[in-house]
């Protein structure tokens, strides 16, 4: 089998975290999202992964590289515009061949792993394996409608009134028909050559497509909410390690990661929480949920669930910071200048709770 991971498309809804990078690239645990998607894909025993790229291109090629990292043989696959799911399973024609695969989203996390999964779709004969799950709103995915036998009878790319709560998870195996299905479909209202739409194409035509009911968690970290939450999920599983120097002025739970040349001095770090390569912790809390990358400095502050990126300063703030995500090379500090004022550089579409005094 082989392996499709997508990592185009826009990160619109990640603005400004991802204005100028690629979604797929942003830390969940200190660990790339799409990191973790080719580990998953990986450890399913699969060699062979072709990641279709698009606008950030350059960028993904950076991080990942050859895949030698990862006893993987990485193959880019450009795409010149996110014209759809199905359009990206399409341009992979020629990585594929006939060989069955998995494609997986370049922005999901899911519970688990996917290895009994494709050990199931490799010792049957089914012609595609969908991943389905119960989610609280399902109008914001893909949707299946199932008969009272468990069989799939429709599938609807989010649908204002979904006949079910079962979401499509981003995780999808196929055998070679899905490129006749691909090449069969028209565009969507929205422009896109949709993968349901693909999907549905096999239905019709007496394909089998066996639906699989995931019940541990997963996330589309398409949105910062989402993305707090599957970095706090994640962190739950990690087995601890301190790599780094803990002074002992400071307290540091059973549940917190210092990750290689971290310093924590004078401080309280309570985990789950993992504090990065080379970043130091001065006279700060740390709480809960919060993972800190690489060469960032949190000083005299106090910080918890939250994702801090890497090369950020987090210096003198009086208040602590709650629930957020900060992106790269931010600095946040108190101005000695007079009067006091806040002083903001924020990107595009960023938010910003500011506590006020006396309100
Ligand atoms: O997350 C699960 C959902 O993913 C499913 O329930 C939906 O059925 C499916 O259509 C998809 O919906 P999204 O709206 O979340 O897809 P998004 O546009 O965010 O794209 C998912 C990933 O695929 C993302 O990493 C970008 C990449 N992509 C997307 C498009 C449209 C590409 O590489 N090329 C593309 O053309």
């Amino acid at each position: 089998m082989k392996g499709l991971i997508l990592s185009g498309g826009k990160g619109t809804r990640l603005y400004p975290i991802t204005y100028t990078s690629a979604k797929q690239l942003v830390p969940v645990a200190n660990k790339p999202v799409l990191f973790r998607v080719i580990e998953a894909i990986r450890d399913a025993g699969i060699e062979e992964i072709g990641i279709v790229v698009g606008d950030t291109a350059a960028e993904v090629k950076k991080a990942v590289g050859s895949g030698t990292r990862w006893g993987a043989k990485i193959t880019y696959i450009r795409q010149e515009a996110p014209l759809g799911l199905a359009h990206a399973v399409k341009i992979s024609a020629d990585f594929l061949g006939v060989d069955r695969f998995v494609m997986f989203l370049g922005d999901n996390v899911i519970q688990g792993g996917i290895s009994s999964l494709i050990r199931e779709f490799e010792n049957n004969d089914w012609n595609s394996q969908i991943v389905l799950t119960r989610v609280a709103h399902p109008e914001q995915y893909g949707v299946a409608e199932m008969d009272a036998d468990g069989n799939i009878i429709r599938l609807i790319e989010k649908p204002k009134e979904p006949p079910s709560d079962l979401a499509l998870v981003g995780i999808y195996m196929f055998d070679h028909h899905i490129m006749e299905a691909v090449n069969s479909i028209k565009p969507s209202w929205r422009g896109e050559l949709e993968i349901t739409d693909a999907i549905q194409w096999l239905i019709d035509h007496g394909y089998r497509v066996r639906p699989y009911i995931h019940t541990g968690w997963w996330i589309d970290t398409g949105a910062p909410g989402d993305l707090l939450d599957a970095n706090g999920l994640v962190l739950e599983e990690l087995t601890p390690r301190i790599e780094g120097y803990v002074d002992r002025g400071s307290q540091v739970d059973g549940r917190v990661t210092a990750e290689r040349g971290a310093e924590i001095i004078n401080s309280v770090v309570r985990g789950p929480t993992i504090i990065g390569q080379d970043t130091r912790i001065v006279n700060s809390y740390v709480g809960p949920f919060t993972s800190i990358y690489h060469h960032v400095l949190i000083e005299n502050s106090e910080i918890e669930h939250s994702i801090v990126m890497e090369n950020s300063k987090i210096v003198d703030v009086p208040v602590r910071i709650e629930g957020s995500v900060i992106g790269r090379n931010v600095e946040i500090t108190k101005s000695p200048l007079k009067p006091r004022a806040y002083k903001l550089t924020l990107g595009d579409n960023s938010k910003v709770g500011l506590v006020v005094n006396g309100g």
